[in-house]
């Protein structure tokens, strides 16, 4: 016997401290003209290049991003430091993600009406892992008083939607009852935030996404009627730290392929058509006409390239509400920004409206779940 699955909660997790773009200038501009005087010799004999200041209207203008939140924005505002001051917890303490994710779990079994006892599985899904073992997500699933199994998965920025469909094929088989999907992102400690270039694009926070099935929700929630993933390589967004670094002759420090890079433009040409045939596929497999549907709570990465991708899906321009978007006040938080754009907005949709969760991004990855409302 087989089960529908559905999605009957999710929880969020926001850092107090936010950085809005003024200040990130502010501090980017600081250091380079702290590099520059450091390196005013090799500058003028041409060795190396001075560092160009950053700027709020570039920012707004090329990603819709006007703040982030993040864990510790002393350190990456002292123009001296320029990365989060994150202490690595002793053996002893929750680690810094499983915190997270405790929290935003908490909130998700809050707005499903369940408890620790009613979830079989924990996934924790991410574009960055903590540590390589034990699992975070075993580590969740011990805060939370979880029996059963948990594991942890990276997709990169489409993390979520990979957690959904593994949760959601496994209610639908009957070998968990529920799962709790979390995603707990530390954007801020992987990325660069002395280059100019994507200094300004992550934030920190965790979402979680309670899956079980349909028909033991107690309360309105959203019928997963299909998922769908898919993947394709590219070296366009990379990172290469890894656990083979300290065997590696050319030290560990300032590397720069250590943190988050990409080649931002090929990656806008690339993805939109990806993404964009990927839903067109996956709702007509559905039986779903573009214009049935109500939202898309699209990866939150790009304001102009969710434009692009909205246009293309529904053959015009989507009205506002149609496909919300939350960059402007978290930047692109990986895997949780498509999960932080369903949770925020999607209270309102009424019984029998369809939307779609889609996140893409590294890998190149790419995955959707469609979802009909039910009251
Ligand atoms: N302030 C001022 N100028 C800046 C700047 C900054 N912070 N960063 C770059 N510039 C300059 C560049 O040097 C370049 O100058 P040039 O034309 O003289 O060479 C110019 O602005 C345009 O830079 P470019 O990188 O082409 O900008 P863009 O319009 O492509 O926007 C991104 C950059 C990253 C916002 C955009 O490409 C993007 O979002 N791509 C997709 C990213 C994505 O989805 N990644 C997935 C991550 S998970």
């Amino acid at each position: 016997m087989t089960h529908i699955p559905a999605i009957t909660g999710t929880g969020l997790f926001t850092p107090e401290q936010t950085i809005s773009n003024a200040e990130l200038v502010e501090a980017f501009n600081a250091y380079a003209d702290l590099f520059n005087a450091q390196h005013a010799e090799a500058i003028a004999a041409g060795e190396i290049e001075a560092k160009e200041p950053s700027s709020e209207a570039f920012i707004v203008k090329a990603s819709g991003i006007e703040q982030r939140h993040v864990i510790d924005k002393t350190g990456i505002l002292d123009p001296t430091v320029m990365h989060p001051l994150l202490r690595q917890r002793g053996d002893e303490e929750p680690s810094l993600m499983a915190e997270m994710g405790v929290d935003a779990a908490t909130k998700a079994l809050a707005a499903a009406g369940r408890s620790a006892d009613d979830i079989d599985l924990v996934i924790c899904a991410a574009s960055n892992l903590e540590r390589a073992y034990p699992a975070i997500a075993v580590e969740i699933q011990n805060l939370l008083g979880v029996s059963g199994f948990a594991f942890d998965m990276n997709v990169a920025c489409s993390s979520a939607t990979f957690g959904i469909q593994a949760a959601a094929d496994m209610v639908r088989a009957g070998s968990v009852r529920a799962a709790l999907v979390v995603n707990p992102e530390i954007c801020s400690a992987h990325l660069e935030w002395r280059d100019r270039d994507c200094h300004f694009i992550f934030g920190d926070v965790a979402t979680a996404t309670l899956v079980e099935r349909a028909d033991a929700a107690s309360g309105a929630h959203f019928e997963i009627m299909s998922t769908r993933c898919a993947t394709a390589f590219s070296n366009n967004i990379r990172n290469n730290n890894g656990f083979l670094r300290r065997s590696r002759p050319d030290g560990l420090k300032d590397r720069r392929d250590m943190q988050f890079m990409q080649n931002g433009r090929k990656v806008f040409k690339e993805v939109v058509p990806i993404v964009s045939d990927h839903i067109a596929d996956h709702i007509t497999a559905g039986g779903i006409d573009a214009g049935d549907l109500k939202r898309l709570w699209l990866h939150q990465a790009n304001k102009s390239m969710n434009d692009f991708i909205g246009r293309k899906v529904l053959g015009r321009a989507p009205a506002p509400e149609e496909q919300p978007n939350i960059l402007q006040d978290y930047a692109n938080t990986s895997s949780a920004g498509s999960i932080i754009a369903f949770s925020k907005h999607s209270d309102d949709l009424q019984a029998g409206d369809h939307g779609l969760i889609c996140s893409f991004g590294a890998g190149y990855s790419v995955g959707s779940v469609l979802l009909r409302r039910h009251a």
